[in-house]
């Protein structure tokens, strides 16, 4: 992120800012796919103003959009070509704004701002705050029920997606992450709950993108390798991030976690292990890239952005930095 940029700026996409095969990546399809947001969403003066105002409130707030672009890079890898890719990442990136706006709620983590501006609730109250976030959720499946594709594929698209924010992904992850609250879990159990809250999303991006694009089996079940390692290591430093993280990074205050007694990487493991975890899930995230060429350094390049978004001097002492000396 260039100096001086404010987390909360309009529109920007924080991680993408900065020079290299994903900030590339991000230049080639960013255009696509905020115009796909664009188009999906209704015009703020569209009555009932009030939620269609919270919509894109939370959708152009400045978020990273890696989910999207992850999206593009599947169906690209794929060999999908035209504007698919780009509906089906906005769908996604819908989805993720959704999550967002009820996990920043008073009854879930009772977060007053997101992104460096207030999140959805203090912004608009809380009933609105609940209904655009509804809103912005079956908007998403109106959206991948017309992607570009033929039937079939469209519903195994839907499908993937629909298990991943379900019960059995980012639902159920939410659900043990508030019913852990207080509470020491196991390691087994934090784990279990990462890879549902933030990896299923994470993960499901880069298949349903693959899939879309008509990819085969073994190609996808590759994409969903990296994607399972890249989202533990995603949430990894989404909690570090909490302890160590720069309001510019984070968005807002650090230490959220600790007085909602969160269950996270450093409050079950500690700093020192979180530490070792984050360099094993880096190893393991790197190992698992699942092409070679463009997307392979794309991929690369993005784990070094995500673990870059933690303190230089931390990341020194830790080794962790591994991905981003990668040439
Ligand atoms: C935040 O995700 C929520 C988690 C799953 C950790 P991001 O850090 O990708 O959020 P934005 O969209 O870029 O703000
Ligand atoms: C959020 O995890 C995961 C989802 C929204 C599904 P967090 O609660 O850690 O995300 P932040 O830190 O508020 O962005
Ligand atoms: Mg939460
Ligand atoms: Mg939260
Ligand atoms: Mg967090």
């Amino acid at each position: 992120m260039p100096q001086g940029e404010r987390p909360g700026r309009k529109n920007t996409a924080r991680v993408n800012t900065a020079e290299g095969a994903w900030a590339l990546w991000w230049r080639q399809v960013g255009p696509g796919i905020e115009a796909a947001l664009d188009r999906m969403l209704p015009p703020s003066t569209e009555p009932p103003p009030s939620v269609h105002r919270a919509m894109r409130y939370s959708v152009f707030s400045g978020g990273k959009r890696i989910r999207p672009a992850l999206a593009a890079l599947g169906f690209s890898m794929g060999g999908g070509k035209g504007d698919g890719g780009y509906q089906l990442g906005a769908a996604i990136e819908l989805i993720h704004t959704f999550s967002l706006i009820h996990d920043d709620l008073p009854c879930m983590d009772d977060d007053d701002f997101r992104r460096g501006r207030l999140s959805s609730h203090r912004k608009f109250g809380e009933a609105i705050a609940v209904l655009a976030g509804d809103a912005l959720h079956v908007l998403a499946f109106d959206a991948l029920a017309a992607l570009p594709a033929p039937p079939e594929r469209r519903l195994r698209v839907l499908r993937e997606i629909t298990r991943a924010v379900g019960t059995f992904g980012v639902i159920g992850g939410q659900v043990v992450d508030i019913e852990s609250e207080g509470k020491q879990i196991s390691p087994k159990r934090l784990l279990w709950m990462h890879e549902r809250k933030t990896g299923a999303l994470l993960r499901c991006s880069l298949t349903s993108g693959g899939i879309l694009a008509g990819m085969r089996p073994a190609g996808i079940a590759r994409l969903a390798r990296f994607g399972s390692a890249f989202g533990l290591l995603f949430q990894i430093v989404d909690d570090l991030l909490d302890v160590l993280g720069s309001y510019r990074a984070l968005g807002r205050r650090r230490g959220r976690d600790r007085v909602r007694g969160k269950a996270t990487y450093p409050s079950i493991l500690g700093l020192e292990r979180t530490r070792q975890r984050l360099r094993e899930a880096v190893e393991q995230s790197l190992a698992a890239i699942p092409a070679d060429g463009g997307p392979g350094e794309i991929l690369t390049d993005l784990i070094g952005v995500v673990v870059g978004r933690l303190p230089a001097e931390w990341l020194e002492s830790s080794g962790a930095r591994k991905a981003e000396e990668r040439p």
